[in-house]
């Protein structure tokens, strides 16, 4: 990856669309804070970038939720959808596209993609036995199930057995195609814990899986038979095709591969692996259609190591946390703290912990004095540094030389946690270096180019780490520019205003004589009584 040039290719990421029978939760919004982390950072890269996200709305789950709570579908799905909009919008989600599986230029394309399916002879109706969890809204094998044919993923809730006509999805002829793929791209499904997961599940033969429903009105019509309605993966999965469609272009499948071509990166969580893995590129190959760069599939989280779930009363509330603790707070704890592919943990204290630690000492406190000292030995200004004039092994110069490069990387690999990690550790070492050169006792020696070089080898420190960090904590990096006597807002979405990768990721930035405001904190210390 060569960094110091811009690079205007498209990069096209996507949520999984989230089911609309209940309120977003941290699970839902993990993912789209991870896919949003991926679209900004490809926007400094200087990419274009199309983010998709959205709600899936059909379905036997969503109807029978509607119904118990007296609403009708579609009422039930408009007052959902719209709080999954307002969560995007209160997590800083930068999201291009919100696709909901009702709309007519969704239908328009499921329509269309089915009757390529069709044509190529991969439809047709057989009969369909099994048990059926209504929450995965899948069939599940017997040898899947839990004592009397339970879910592994939703124990409290009981399977139904279904023997009933539908058209079946001719997966087993793209079992040898799905291998060849898998073998020829090993980075297709990510990371490898998941790919072995694949692999294996493949070589024991696949099977046709059905693909309409009967006795469900809560779907989109199947195109042939008036009595079956398209089975809600089906419909759901092509969400991806809808989204990809310029907003002013008529829904075809043409025209959404026109542009933005096929996603560059799909991200879903572990339970839903095989959908997006398998099903999904078979449709695709079926319908001859370009196949995703790449699938990452992460882990779940849980709540003081118990798996979350309603019953339990253990579900963490986004809003809440968000109205709490500020976007960018949860945004950092959970990129931060879970190495992404891997399950991990929300624990309150743990939370509050590594935000003080990371965000109010280590880089706020540091900004606030080193922000106050340019106030106090420099004129507010920015010291005057030649650069030539820092030796080539600097502490701090040396370790953010290379720091762009191994961030770029992290980013890249979707390995937040490493990210976080080499830009502290800058930090780290600048709160040492600053404590150790004192700068006020040089002062007071009259040491007043060392005093100048100190500081603004610190502030630059903190200026790349605010800039590495912008991806995860778009307005805490805002907050330490404007600091820094910057303009540049990481909250912009167009490329052309945001302070590009190539320019900003290097050493050496921070323009000397900038007047400095006053000194404010960027991160203010969290209490476990917050309110
Ligand atoms: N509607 C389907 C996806 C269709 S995509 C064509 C669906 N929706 S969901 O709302 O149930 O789940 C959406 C995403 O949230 C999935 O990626 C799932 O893995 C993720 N999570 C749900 N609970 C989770 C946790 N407890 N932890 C982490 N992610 C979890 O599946």
């Amino acid at each position: 990856m060569n960094l110091f040039e811009i690079d205007t290719s498209t990069f096209v990421v996507t949520t999984p669309i989230y089911y609309v029978n209940d309120v977003p939760h941290i699970g839902s919004a993990y993912t789209t804070m991870a896919a949003d982390v991926m679209a900004r950072f490809q926007r400094l890269r200087g990419k274009s970038v199309l983010f998709i996200t959205g709600t899936d709305e059909h379905g036997q789950k969503i109807q029978r939720t509607a119904e118990a709570l007296g609403r009708s579908p579609q009422e039930h799905c408009d007052l959902i959808a719209a709080k999954y909009a307002a969560l995007w919008q209160q997590l800083n989600i930068s999201n291009t596209r919100f696709i909901r599986t009702t709309t007519p230029r969704h239908a328009a394309i499921v329509q269309e993609f089915f009757q390529r399916v069709w044509e190529k002879g991969d439809i047709y109706l057989g009969q369909q036995q099994g048990w059926y969890c209504v929450s995965c809204e899948e069939f599940k094998e017997e040898r899947e199930l839990l004592d009397q044919h339970r879910c592994p993923l939703h124990p409290t809730k009981e399977t139904e057995w279904r023997d009933e006509q539908n058209y079946f999805f001719r997966l087993s002829r793209y079992q040898a195609p799905l291998e060849a793929l898998y073998a020829e791209d090993p980075d297709f499904i990510q990371p490898d814990s998941r790919r072995n997961e694949v692999l294996s599940f493949v070589s024991q033969g696949l099977q046709d899986f059905s693909i309409s429903r009967v006795n469900i009105d809560w779907g989109l019509p199947f195109p042939i038979d008036p009595h079956h309605t398209i089975y809600v993966w089906f419909d759901a999965l092509l969400n991806y095709i809808t989204g990809s469609l310029d907003l002013e272009a008529e829904p075809t499948l043409d025209n959404a591969l026109a542009h933005w071509g096929s996603p560059t990166l799909q991200l879903i969580g572990k339970d839903i692996l095989r959908f997006h893995a398998i099903y999904w590129p078979a449709m695709l190959l079926s319908a001859e259609m370009p196949l995703p760069s790449r699938i990452f599939g992460h882990g779940f989280l849980t709540q003081n190591g118990q798996k979350m779930s309603k019953s339990v009363g253990n579900i963490i509330d986004p809003f809440e946390l968000v109205d709490r603790y500020g976007a960018d707070a949860v945004r950092y704890y959970f990129l931060k703290e879970i190495e992404f592919g891997k399950d991990g943990d929300f624990n309150q204290v743990r939370f509050i912990n590594i935000l003080n630690a990371d965000l109010a000492n280590d880089l706020g406190n540091l900004l606030n004095r080193t922000v106050q000292m340019v106030h106090k030995y420099c004129n507010g200004r920015v010291p005057t540094v030649a650069l030539e004039a820092i030796p080539a092994d600097h502490i701090l110069q040396s370790k953010a030389t290379s720091l762009n490069q191994q961030v770029a990387m992290a980013y890249e690999a979707l390995a937040f946690s490493q990210a976080c990690e080499a830009i502290l550790s800058l930090i780290r070492a600048s709160n040492k270096y600053i404590d150790e050169q004192a700068p006020w006792t040089l002062y007071k020696q009259g040491q007043q180019a060392a005093v100048e070089q100190v500081l603004y080898t610190v502030l630059e420190s903190v200026r790349l780490a605010a800039y590495l960090l912008s991806p995860i904590v778009p307005t805490i990096s805002t907050a330490i520019y404007q600091q820094l006597g910057f303009t540049d807002n990481f909250n912009q979405t167009a490329i052309e205003t945001l302070p590009q990768y190539e320019q900003h990721a290097r050493w050496g930035v921070l323009p000397t004589d900038q007047p400095l405001p006053t000194p404010q904190p960027i991160f203010r210390r969290l209490e476990l009584s917050d309110k």
